[in-house]
């Protein structure tokens, strides 16, 4: 420490090489367990990193080591892969969702409109979900849910729960069973713990939710042994036997065996599951934790089974989600942001304010007519809210707290990053930059989503890190992430004389990025960032074409919208026709042909075939349905062929290996005789993927492998 005070630029730039210094022997001591220096000379250096953030409290930054126990947590934990994957729930606001929820039920199952279908409804609870696996009945690893796929091995962290047995009681548990359910902590819980860290001059947590998980998240057990921790059961993983057939049933052995459960309760008509909502969200605060809705779930598990999952959640359960959070503060600017795809975005900074528990400075205004057709100004009074992780929006403006002077915001013509003029297409709300090519924000945010964790995963370069990359011309574009370290080593760039690179961050980097050279097709048609193509469809895309020349081709051929193959495209459920043209369209650009051949030429693209269930008879095979379906309903049809790995089309070509034809079934059945298709009755095509459907009446419904 420098005996005369430095001035704040001085301190500025010492605090960051301090941090930095500080996070590299973490990294060494944390995680490589090879710590390069003696403890007193890490205390010395976290002391005078100290000293100067005491000088200077506006460069204080809550990840600074002097404020975050050794290195993030979640690098010290081991791996445990879900052999069936967590998955989430879609969710539900309004009554209306609600009824759609269960019509959608009702037609996929063929049910008639009056037949009931038992709910059980339960609280969804604000905490992290974890799986608990027992063996013959005794406590053996616990995980978060991490992606869904892989989660952080918590067993020590979680047999400190008081309230979770080590050995279940009772009898009749499989011999392997993964109990899931949630970590969470009571308000009154909550409120000491962060008393007793303000008395100890600790920081304190935002909310209950993330008490639970930084208390679950300890390298040290004793910790989590030290934080009033609760668990409530709700579903199964993986079982080796079934034990049940309803999901009350599995709830009423849970608590047979020990595990506690939340109050649940079984209904079976939509307005008594409403009427059951309004109860609870009137009577939250009886409830001694946070609760941000209810979940409903099909009781039979032979209907779970039968209605399996859509991408991530299951079509069997949702969550009716409590009516987000309002506060009141003041617009400060608006400032607008390029999006990927050229998108400008209209985002408020605000003067922070509390919502459910967080602090917010920012919240978007979604478009430019949202800012008229409201009138925000800069400097009104705005109401805003917040509902879980979703982005804070701005919902509206207190026109009586206006004061004069405020005038109407006026939405830039030109992008505020190239200046080229911005336009909106007719029915389109947003208004883009046209400049795809050389308009360096889309070029950024395009980097920005390849490394983002649903793409490429490359976790050890940040946002700021790729912005100073991209205007240094280190990396304007995402294929030149891949020489980086050829270039470091040839000597052409020098990242270690970079502000905030050591050689252990940046061998991080090109450890990481290596490890991306081989990686998941749907991955990367994710990280491509092409215009409404999320991970749901970049899957669906790798399972209908198996690989990206595959895919490269079809979509040359589609340019004409006459071909099969758009036809093909088109038909793909989940693949509307704005989405299939902009797919189209992102294919035949030269520029991006060119950017696709240099990624194909680096890295090695897995298809998704190896996971697709390759024993079942179909696998593999293209289906067409046609005529109406009696025993099911032709979405159940359709979900049934492509969980045992078919494709599904919607026209018959040479390609299609059956037609599954029901009654009055017309044009197409004429068109498979003149190709010579294999036609099957929907008796033949229930007898064909029998066999291949697992016992359905009492094992309970768990999702396909490849939808995750
Ligand atoms: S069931 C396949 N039940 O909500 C369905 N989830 O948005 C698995 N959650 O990740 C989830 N209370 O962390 C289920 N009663 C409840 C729940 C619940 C809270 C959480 C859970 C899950 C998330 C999904």
């Amino acid at each position: 420490m420098p005996s005369k005070k430095p001035d704040i630029l001085t301190a500025s730039i010492e605090i960051t090489r301090l941090r930095h210094r500080i996070a590299e022997h973490n990294q060494r001591y944390y995680q490589d367990d090879a710590p390069s220096i003696s403890d007193a000379a890490y205390d010395a250096l976290v002391r005078e990193l100290a000293a100067l953030e005491a000088l200077y409290p506006q460069l204080a930054d809550p990840d600074s080591p002097t404020r975050t126990v050794g290195a993030k947590p979640a690098k010290g934990f081991g791996k445990v892969s879900h052999s069936v994957p967590m998955l989430s729930l879609d969710n539900a606001f309004t009554e209306q969702d609600i009824t759609d929820f269960i019509h959608r039920i009702r037609r996929f199952l063929s049910l008639p409109d009056d037949t009931p279908v038992a709910m059980v409804a339960e609280p969804k609870i604000d905490g992290l979900s974890a799986s608990l696996r027992y063996e013959r009945g005794m406590l053996v690893q616990a995980a978060t849910r991490g992606d869904g796929s892989t989660g952080e091995d918590i067993t020590a962290n979680i047999k400190t729960l008081a309230c979770i047995p080590q050995q279940l009681q009772s009898s009749g548990w499989p011999e392997t069973l993964d109990i899931r359910g949630e970590v969470f902590m009571t308000r009154t819980d909550f409120a000491a713990l962060n008393q007793q860290q303000a008395a100890a001059g600790l920081p304190v947590f935002a909310n209950p939710r993330n008490a639970a998980a930084g208390s679950l998240r300890q390298l040290d057990a004793s910790i989590t042994a030290s934080r009033p921790l609760q668990f409530y059961a709700y579903s199964l993983g993986m079982v080796s036997k079934p034990f049940c057939t309803t999901q009350i049933e599995m709830l009423q052995q849970f608590q047979t065996w020990g595990l506690p459960t939340a109050k649940y309760n079984l209904l079976d008509a939509e307005n008594a599951i409403i009427s059951y909502y309004n109860y609870i969200y009137k009577n939250r605060a009886d409830i001694p934790f946070d609760i941000d809705g209810m979940v409903y779930k099909v009781n039979r598990f032979d209907w779970q089974q039968r209605l399996g999952f859509v991408s991530r959640s299951p079509r069997w359960a949702i969550a009716h989600k409590f009516p987000a959070e309002q506060a009141v503060t003041i617009l400060r600017d608006i400032v607008i942001q390029v999006g990927r795809t050229g998108a400008l975005t209209p985002v408020a900074i605000l003067e922070p304010v509390t919502v459910g528990g967080v602090v917010v400075e920012r919240a978007t205004l979604h478009n430019e007519d949202e800012i008229s057709r409201k009138d925000i100004r800069i400097g009104d009074h705005v109401t805003l809210e917040r509902a879980g992780d979703v982005i804070p929006k701005i919902t509206g403006v207190l026109l009586e707290k206006r004061q004069s002077g405020g005038v109407p915001f006026l939405f830039p013509a030109t992008c505020p990053a190239c200046d080229t003029p911005a336009s909106r297409i007719a029915g389109d709300a947003i208004r883009r930059c046209v400049n795809t090519l050389n308009c360096s924000a889309q070029a950024i945010e395009r980097i920005k989503h390849f490394v983002s964790r649903n793409a490429f995963d490359i976790d050890s370069i940040g946002d700021k890190q790729i912005q100073r990359f991209f205007d240094d011309g280190l990396v304007r574009n995402p294929a030149d992430l891949f020489t980086l370290e050829q270039r470091q080593q040839a000597g052409e760039i020098d990242l270690l004389s970079r502000d905030g690179w050591g050689k252990l961050s940046a061998e991080k980097l090109f450890a990481n990025i290596n490890a991306r050279r081989t990686i998941p097709l749907e991955r990367f048609l994710f990280a491509l960032g092409i215009r409404q193509i999320g991970e749901t469809t970049a899957k669906l895309l790798a399972r209908r074409y198996g690989s990206l020349s595959a895919l490269c081709t079809a979509m040359a051929q589609a340019t004409d919208p006459n071909s099969d193959a758009y036809k093909e495209l088109n038909a793909i459920d989940g693949i509307g026709v704005s989405m299939a043209n902009d797919l189209v369209a992102f294919f035949n650009k030269s520029h991006n042909k060119k950017t696709l051949d240099t990624l194909a030429s680096i890295l090695t693209l897995e298809s998704p075939a190896g996971i697709i269930s390759s024993d079942s008879v179909i696998a593999g095979k293209t289906v067409v349905f046609t005529g109406t379906l009696a025993r099911m309903s032709r979405a159940e049809a359709k979900a049934t062929a492509e969980r045992l790995g078919a494709k599904v089309a919607g026209s018959i070509s040479g390609n299609t290996d059956y037609l599954i034809a029901g009654s009055d079934a017309g044009s197409k059945l004429k068109k498979a005789g003149e190709l010579g298709v294999t036609v099957l009755s929907e008796d033949d095509w229930i007898s064909l993927v029998k066999a291949d459907t697992p016992d359905s009446k009492n094992s309970p419904a768990q999702p396909a492998l490849f939808s995750e």
